[in-house]
Parts: structure tokens; sequence; C-alpha cells
């Protein structure tokens, strides 16, 4: 069983969690993002990655090994780890990229995980077909069942401790995705990357990628660690860990430093437009925009822009990834998120898309963490809420009962009075100091957040026919009135001269 993986903390969907990796004789902290290195062209010596910038481990291509004549020798010879210098888990693809570019290549599953035995690897890839987003169904079912055959080649051609990925591919079909989540999950392969993201990735098509993964973790065991193929930008990995991806590989931190791209958690900015560098790695601490786009014409420069723009790349994801770690740790991960979706349109749509799957989230969502922030409407929408609407229906009431968002004492006589808080709903008084109703809300509200609570109060009077409830509220619009049920009576205790 896949005891080399376990997770130790969750939030939302994302969690904290250690790969074993035999080969290598070390244990990865999840998410890990491995770096790309290109066997050919060391835009950052692998020798550095370990310790300047935390790389546990990193991703190179065996395909591109086995058809370089210059090195596939050397590679044989002294060993991947040597080759490289990097003393670090080391995963291997297989050439389904260039697969997928060029249509064709001249391996078998069976000869490239030997290959990538030979050659030393941690983590070996077989041969499968990454299928593009927006084909048609049945083109996307004939190179499913080829992958499919490729992961149990691989299955025999493993042997040893080298850990196997079982990419699982579908195009932009959920349904196929989720079969072959649960396919991959019948192999003894070990790690299940998410495969043929890259072009929705760099059409910035999140909302796409989030439902790939959401369905494609719906078909693989719920410990299963998941790797998403080629993302790494940092803008999108609050996001994709939230969704519960484990690992990232990126290569974009090379590819776009090359084009004079600098990242950062909120987009990707142009060498040649920036005036002021907002970060603080020691490539930005020791230069100036201007400085670097200069390093180019200068002869003597011990370094391109390029190669430190990939240094500056490497150093935002890292921190990034950190930050991601940090907040799975304190329960903070969707207000990440939620800050993450403010940088980017795209952003948003991943986030409201992960939202869409509050349920699922709901299951692996810790009942108890650090005060839960309302920073916008999509907040309304978040499992912490869904939950309290869950145990709502589970909580004993009286025969008469009044929900108030006043929290003024007053005569009365019903036989208990809850607090009534945007955006949860009801609650007795009892719970407020428990999460997540302990959670701080902006005194001047949104719709969002009063049609959630009007929802709550619904889900009550449904949860008990015999209950006469009177609802108290602050002023709220007509949408979330519409959503509380006719048999309810409500109050306005603006109107009233009692609200707070
Ligand atoms: N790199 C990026 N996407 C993929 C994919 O779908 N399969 C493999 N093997 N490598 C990838
Ligand atoms: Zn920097």
């Amino acid at each position: 069983m896949r005891d080399h993986f376990e997770v130790r903390d969750h939030d939302a969907a994302g969690r904290i969690g250690r790969l074993e990796v035999p080969r290598a004789g070390v244990t990865v902290e999840t998410p890990a993002l491995l770096p790309v290195v290109n066997p050919n062209v060391l835009t950052v010596e692998p020798s550095r990655l370990r310790g300047e910038f935390g790389a546990e481990m990193l991703i190179t291509n065996s395909y591109i090994i086995r058809s370089t004549d210059r090195i596939r020798d050397r590679v044989l010879g002294e060993g991947l780890h040597d080759f490289l210098g990097f003393d670090g888990a080391i995963m291997t693809d297989s050439g389904s990229f260039q697969l997928a570019e060029y249509g064709d290549i001249d391996v078998t599953t069976e000869e490239i995980i030997e290959f990538q035995r030979r050659i030393g690897s941690d983590v070996a890839t077989p041969v499968d077909v990454p299928t593009p987003p927006d084909v048609d169904r049945e083109r996307a079912e004939r190179e499913l069942e080829t992958t499919e055959r490729a992961l149990a080649d691989a299955e025999a051609a493993a042997t040893g401790e080298m850990l196997v990925n079982a990419p699982v591919q579908g195009s932009t079909f959920p349904d196929l995705r989720e079969a072959a989540g649960r396919h991959a999950t019948t192999t003894d392969l070990d790690v299940f990357p998410v495969g043929a993201m890259v072009p929705l990735l760099n059409s910035y098509r999140y909302a796409e990628v989030v439902e790939a993964v959401r369905a494609a973790k719906r078909g693989l065991d719920p410990d299963a660690p998941v790797h998403l193929f080629g993302a790494g930008h940092p803008m999108m990995l609050a996001l994709a860990v939230a969704a519960g991806c484990d690992l990232f590989d990126s290569a974009a931190y090379a590819l776009m430093a090359r084009d004079g791209r600098y990242l950062t958690v909120s987009g990707t900015e142009h060498l040649e437009e920036m005036e002021y560098f907002p970060c603080s790695c020691p490539v930005c601490a020791e230069h100036t925009p201007a400085e670097l786009r200069k390093l180019d014409d200068d002869p003597d420069a011990d370094a391109s822009a390029g190669q430190l723009l990939a240094e500056h790349n490497l150093h935002v994801t890292f921190e990034e990834l950190r930050r991601v770690k940090a907040a799975i740790r304190s329960g903070t991960l969707l207000d990440l998120v939620d800050r993450r979706a403010r940088g980017h349109p795209a952003m948003l749509d991943g986030y409201r898309a992960l939202l869409d799957h509050a349920n699922e989230l709901e299951r692996t969502d810790p009942v108890s963490k650090d005060a839960f922030f309302y920073t916008s409407h999509e907040s309304a929408r978040r499992p912490e809420i869904r939950r309290h609407r869950d145990r709502l229906a589970r909580l004993e009431v009286p025969d008469r009962l009044l929900l108030t968002e006043s929290n003024a004492p007053s005569t009365h006589d019903y036989d208990a009075v809850w607090r009534v808080k945007p955006p949860f709903g009801p609650f007795p008084r009892a719970l407020s100091e428990t999460y997540p109703l302990t959670a701080e809300v902006p005194e001047r509200l949104d719709d969002a957040a009063q049609v959630a609570a009007a929802e709550g109060v619904a889900a009550l009077a449904e949860a008990n026919p015999e209950t006469a409830i009177t609802l108290g509220h602050d002023g709220w619009p007509e949408t979330a009135l519409d959503a509380v049920p006719d048999r309810v009576e409500t109050e306005d205790l603006r109107t009233l001269g009692r609200s707070e």
C-alpha cells in the first residue's frame, strides 16, 4: 500500500505531508516544488538548489538525456545525482511532453522505465499521453486507454526501490479524469500526477485546472500524493494546494526568465518595464531593474540578467511555498487563496471554482483553527459555513425560538434566544466562543454574508418544522429575506430601534 506518503496536517483539501523516497534515502516534505532542470541548459546550478533555495527534489527529463549522445553515456556512467551534483530526490519525466509537442517519440514505456532505473532516477514516469484540453471525447477516451496500458507496462517494468508516477489524464472531461484517477489508484504505482495541464496553465484557465484536479481527486485515494504536472507559478500555488495538490514542478522560473519575465505572487512582470523590485531576495536586494538590464551588455559580468531573473523567480516561488505551508499549519489557507484571487481575475475564477466544491473541501477541513476572517463575498461560500449549517440541523431547539443579530439583552417571552451572525446564521449563545463563530467580520457587511445567514435560518427552520421561529435582523436586503422561509416571522431591528 501507499505507506510512503503520510499526511500530517490539513486545511481545506490542502495538506502538509511527507513523501518517503527510498531510492534517494530522503523524505520530502510536501507541498514540494520540483525545479525543472534541463540537462542541457543548467540555468541555475542544481548543486545550489537545495542549500540556497530549499529544493528537496528536482525533476529532469530522461528522454532528453537518452536522446542526447553528448551526455547519455556520462549520465549512465556516473548516475544522475553525480551528473547534476544534487543529493536530494530526483524525479524523471519520460518524453510524454515531447510526445505531446511533436506527435511521436522513439521509446516505449518499458524501455524508458528501464533507462530511468539505470541512470538512478528516484521517481520514474511511464509514457502517458497528455491529451490536450477541448478535444473530442472519443480521442480523450482512446488516449486514456493508451495511458492506462502505459501504467500497466510501468508496473511490469518497475523493480526495486524506485517510485513510479501514475499520470492521470482525461483532457477536460471531469468524468474521464475521475475514472482515470480511480484506475490509477488500483495500480501499485506511487505518485499521481494530474497531466496535460500546461495548455490550461499557460492560458490562465485556473477554473478548469481546479475542476480537473477535483475530478482526479474524487477517483484517487484520499491519501495518494498528487502532483500537478507543469505547475509552478507562485500566483497559483495556494489555490492548487487548497484543491489538493502535493507536488509541483516549475520550468516557468527558467523559461520566463529567458524572456525577461519576473514572477510575483500576483502575476508576471517584464523586466523591461520595471523601475523597482518589490522583492527582498538576494537578487532583488543587490540589484535594481536598471542594473539587471545592463548586465547583458557587459561581457565581464558574472551572470546574465536571465540567470539572475531565474534565481529571483525561484526565490519568490519557494517563499510562496513556505507561506502556503505556514497557512496550512494555522488553518488560514483559504484566506491566502482569497488574497491571491484578488491579484488576477483568472485566479478569482479558480477560487470560485474551488468554492463550488466546498462540500468536498469540508471533509478534510479541520474543525478548529485560527479565527475565520470574512474578507470578501467569496468567504460566504467557505466550507466552514456549510459545516455550521449541517451542525445546526442536529442542535436541540425549544418550541418558541428568537434568533437575533442584536446583542442587547431584552425581556421576551421566547423559550430561548439565539445569536444570528452573518455569514453563519443562527447558533445558541453557548457556541459563540467556538470556531468558526468567533469569526472576525467587517462592520459593513455585504449581501452575500446576509444571504448565507438567511440560508442558515432556513436550514434550522427546515430541520425543526414544529418550532415557532422569529428572526430579528439588522436591515437585511430583500435578497436575504427572500431566502428566509415564510413561516419565520421577521423583524427589522433598525426600524424597531433595537439594533446596536
Ligand atoms: N509534463 C507536463 N505535463 C505532463 C504530462 O501530462 N505527462 C508527463 N509525463 N509529463 C508532463
Ligand atoms: Zn527577488
